[in-house]
Formats: C-alpha cells, sequence, structure tokens
C-alpha cells in the first residue's frame, strides 16, 4: 500500500490499515504487507500517517529520501522489516542479495552515511501546503473538482471530459501544461498534476487549464 497516496494525497486512517493487518493475519497468513511511504513525512494540517508495522508483524516499510529530503534521483533509501516478521532473516538476505546481484543504482557507501545522520530533517512542508491551498484554489475557480491531498506533493482532479488521455495530450499541445494521465496509477478519468514547480508555475498555469476546459 501507498500512504500518503501518489497520487491522490490519500492518508489511510488507522482503522483501515488495522483492518488490512487482521485480513492478512487471519486469511493470508503467507502474504506480507509491504508500505511504500516516501511521503510519510510530506503531510498537511497536522495529519500523522499511521504505521503497518502496528498492524501485523508481517510487514514491511520500503521508503526512499527522494521526496522528504528533495534528492530525486539519487535513489536513496531503506528497507525495514518488522522485528518479528517470521521470514525476517530470508527476506533481509534477499533484499540483500538483490541489490548486489540485479546491478540497479546504488547510493554510494559516503551518501548512506551521511543519509543515516538525516532522518530527523525534511524539506520545508508548508512550501507544499501553500502550492496544494493555491492549485486547488485555482482549479476549482477554473472549473476542476479535485479532492483535498492530505499529504505528497500532487493534486489529481477529474478530467472534465470523457476522452482523460486525449484532454491531457490537449493541455500539453494547446497550453504547454503537462499532466500524467490517471491510467498510469490505475484510476482512469483523472490525471495527475505536480506540485514540485514553483508557486508562481502554478499560478500562471490556471488560464490555460481554464482555456482547455472550455475550448
Ligand atoms: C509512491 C512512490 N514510491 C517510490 C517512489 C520512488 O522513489 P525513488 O526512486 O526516487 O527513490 C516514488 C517516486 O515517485 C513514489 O511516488
Amino acid at each position: 500500500m501507498n500512504s500518503p497516496n501518489n497520487p491522490t494525497g490519500r492518508v489511510y486512517p488507522r482503522s483501515e490499515i488495522e483492518a488490512l493487518g487482521k485480513l492478512i493475519d487471519s486469511r493470508a497468513p503467507q502474504a506480507t504487507l509491504v508500505a511504500d511511504e516516501p511521503y510519510r513525512k510530506l503531510v498537511f494540517d497536522g495529519v500523522s500517517v499511521p504505521s503497518i508495522l502496528e498492524a501485523t508483524v508481517r510487514s514491511v516499510v520500503a521508503s526512499s529520501f527522494s521526496k522528504d529530503l528533495g534528492i530525486a534521483g539519487e535513489r536513496i533509501g531503506f528497507l525495514a522489516v518488522h522485528p518479528e516478521h517470521p521470514d525476517r532473516a530470508a527476506l533481509l538476505a534477499a533484499a540483500t542479495f538483490s541489490m548486489r546481484t540485479l546491478g540497479f543504482v546504488n547510493a554510494p557507501a559516503l551518501q548512506q552515511r551521511l543519509v543515516a545522520r538525516l532522518t530527523g530533517a525534511r524539506v520545508d512542508v508548508e512550501q507544499y501546503r501553500v502550492r496544494r491551498d493555491l492549485a486547488l484554489a485555482g482549479l476549482a475557480r477554473a472549473g476542476y473538482e479535485c479532492v483535498k491531498p492530505e499529504g505528497g506533493m500532487f493534486v489529481f482532479p477529474a478530467s472534465p471530459t470523457r476522452d482523460y488521455v486525449e484532454f491531457a495530450r490537449r493541455l500539453a499541445r494547446t497550453q504547454r501544461i503537462l499532466v500524467v494521465p490517471g491510467s498510469g496509477f490505475g484510476a482512469p478519468g483523472f490525471f495527475r498534476v505536480s506540485l514540485a514547480v514553483p508557486a508562481s508555475t502554478i499560478e500562471r498555469s490556471f488560464a490555460g487549464f481554464e482555456k482547455a476546459r472550455t475550448a
């Protein structure tokens, strides 16, 4: 599971996570619940993100420092396997083995030492909160419907036309606004707007969003 969610910004409440943990323990004892949570520290309005580690011992947290330290592209993150996971040793051995043999980008040792000292740090979340509110208000004025993200760095409005992929293309072609169609996230009918741009860029986009909708 992915909470705060990319792209909806939804934070799953404790009750849902507890129910999921119970389901795994009672019905799927071979399963492991994996939380993909690089946006954990990017939450707004005092929201906190309940941990899956409290819901079931069959849990693994996979995270990245890309977002909370603003170092996307460095590919530095971590895996945390529940200390009482019955397959903990095998899981950790498999993860280590995979990193060695698959040959994907691996964080240099110096970076790993540095980043371990930064676990208490994070980027200025207030900037994202300001951009979220700016985007929500501007998109609403331009006639778009959108749920309010509780975290993350995206907003996910509904496409005003049935063919949401064509609508994303229209935004790019006619207004030079790049969005990602919701199909990439299993959510057809929507598109993702990134807040990882200056507030002035978000502000400038509203006229284009309105023109594309009314074209
Ligand atoms: C939910 C989620 N998980 C993982 C990642 C991967 O992060 P990285 O490869 O930058 O560490 C991303 C990046 O967009 C993401 O949105």
